[in-house]
């Protein structure tokens, strides 16, 4: 069925036989001169998905070329214009949801329904983007709120592109969060360059297809696939990139960052996200949230639920309710919509498990899960966690949630302000004035109030602080980081000034 799908909305160009796919330079798709490929399987059943081309460092430096070369006139375009192709990709992405969906989810285990709403949720935010482009304003000021000057002198702002723009996405969302890269920099007038993640790599291949298909000029947005270890830095380094915007590890986001050079970066990075839960919580609420929120696509969500911080009168009976609504979640295959899937690898795996194992050998209760078969793992709950334990601190990206039982709210602040990440978190009360006052304390991106950590819906601002990240990104946001203001200031002489009545 994925190759009669893929075939409906595929041409000869975009692949060679037997699923192999070519990469996209200036509005064509090219075989790498390398020779090498990066197989993509399946990983709940190591499936061949198809093959995608190792381009080299050579390949890269012509996609980025190709963008710089196409930038003077991608920026001649009207705003009007410009939205009109991001709204005609929405209605593709649509259109093919479906096939794109399915090769989602076979490309990195996503759950069937998590997959196609992933293009969907695309569509939308390109639909979007591309109205919040069309509302984007300058501004016009005089001079004369400052002594010496007068309304003679007056600066007009607008804003311009940044030019030539990096995007590298992150497996989980593979075609989510390339779109939310790519049609943001596009509304602004920049050229792109796309090196998707090598696991997840075929379904953002198809924005070449996409964006060609909705009146995209050749060569403005380009897509290279390749290990990132391999091509990663030279893309990051190279001078004709202005602007880089990207998602994944924050152990890759630093390096990047260290070696990108003096560039606008925007980096949506790790997160270790804390739920504060008070005694006075809706505690159904609480449990739907916080199981929804740590276990949906296997855990492997920057914004997971990651730590779980109950007050002592409620903690027992929170972590009962959350235990059997776990045990109701179903194990299995992402073809079937199975809440749980596999992880991305094997050696995902490995490192789960290995946090696991520290909190249990150092004395955590085990609550349910702890057990594996290939790169399925059982939804795990531990209790009694404690801050000597790794689970405490570390990002999972894996099915486990761990109880850190507080006795105060100041306490559950100063463990979430300990973590090195600061993406999102959450607090569950009925005392909005308090969770007020404690979301002021926390040293995240965003406070949830009653409501489990996430990124959505994509207009929201969306950013991470400290090991989580740089920037905001989020519709109109990542617009405007993905630009900059020009100021032209006029300085009127005498010779035009008008004669004025003016008694005083
Ligand atoms: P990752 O291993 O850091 O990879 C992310 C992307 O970076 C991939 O496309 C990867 O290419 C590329 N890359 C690797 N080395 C590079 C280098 N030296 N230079 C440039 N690019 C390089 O992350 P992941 O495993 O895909 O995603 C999981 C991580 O991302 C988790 O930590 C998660 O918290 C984080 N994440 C954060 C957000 C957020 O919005 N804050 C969202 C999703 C995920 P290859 O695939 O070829 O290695
Ligand atoms: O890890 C991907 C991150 O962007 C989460 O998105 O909408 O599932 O919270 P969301």
């Amino acid at each position: 069925m994925m190759i009669d799908e893929l075939e409906k909305i595929s041409d000869s160009s975009i692949m060679r036989d037997n699923l192999d796919f070519r990469f996209f330079l200036a509005g064509t798709w090219k075989n790498s001169s390398s020779g090498k490929t990066i197989e993509i399987k399946n990983p709940y059943n190591q499936e061949l998905i198809g093959t995608v081309s190792a381009c080299s460092t050579e390949e890269a430096d012509q996609v980025i070329t190709i963008a710089k070369e196409n930038l003077e006139c991608w920026i001649e375009k009207t705003q009007r214009e410009r939205a009109d192709i991001l709204r005609n990709a929405a209605k593709l992405m649509k259109e093919w949801a479906d096939p794109l969906g399915y090769i989602l989810m076979k490309e990195i285990g996503k759950p069937l329904k998590s997959a196609k709403s992933e293009i969907i949720r695309t569509s939308e935010l390109f639909e979007a983007t591309a109205e919040a482009g069309l509302q984007q304003e300058g501004e016009a000021i005089y001079g004369d709120t400052f002594k010496g000057f007068g309304k003679d002198k007056i600066s007009m702002t607008y804003r311009v592109p940044l030019g030539v723009i990096l995007c590298i996405g992150p497996f989980n969302y593979p075609f989510n969060l390339t779109g939310s890269k790519i049609a943001p920099a596009l509304m602004a007038g920049n050229t792109v360059v796309v090196k998707p993640p090598s696991q997840g790599a075929i379904t953002p291949l198809f924005f070449g297809l996409i964006l060609e298909k909705a009146g995209l000029p050749p060569g403005v947005m380009n897509i290279i696939t390749g290990r990132g270890s391999e091509i990663g830095d030279y893309l990051v380094q190279h001078p004709l990139v202005n602007m880089i915007s990207f998602t994944g590890s924050s152990e890759t986001g630093k390096h990047l960052a260290n070696v990108a050079g003096m560039k606008p970066l925007l980096l949506e990075l790790g997160g270790k996200d804390a739920a504060i839960v008070l005694d006075d919580a809706n505690l159904e609420l609480t449990a739907d949230a916080i199981v929804s929120g740590a276990f949906s696509y296997s855990g492997q969500r920057c914004t997971a639920v990651k730590r779980v911080l109950p007050m002592p009168g409620i903690a027992d009976q929170l972590i009962e309710l959350a235990k059997n609504k776990i045990l109701n979640l179903k194990v299995g295959n992402p073809e079937e919509n199975a809440n749980i899937g596999p992880l991305i690898s094997s050696h995902q795996c490995d490192y789960v498990q290995g946090l696991i194992d520290d909190a249990l050998e150092k004395g955590s209760t085990l609550i349910c899960g702890n057990k594996r078969e290939d790169n399925i793992m059982w939804p795990t709950l531990l209790d009694n966690v404690t801050t000597e334990m790794r689970i405490a601190w570390e990002e999972p990206f894996g099915p486990v949630l761990p109880f850190i039982r507080v006795h105060s709210a100041e306490e559950a602040i100063e463990i979430s302000n300990k973590s090195e990440y600061g993406l999102q978190g959450m607090i569950f009360t009925e005392n909005i004035d308090l969770a007020f006052n404690i979301a002021q304390e926390l040293e995240v991106g965003t406070v949830q109030v009653n409501g489990k950590s996430e990124r959505g819906p994509d207009h929201f601002p969306f950013l991470g602080t400290k090991s989580s990240g740089l920037g905001t990104q989020g519709i109109k946001y990542s617009i405007e980081a993905m630009s900059r203001p020009k100021v032209i200031v006029m300085n009127l002489s005498e010779r035009g000034k008008l004669v004025k009545n003016c008694k005083y």
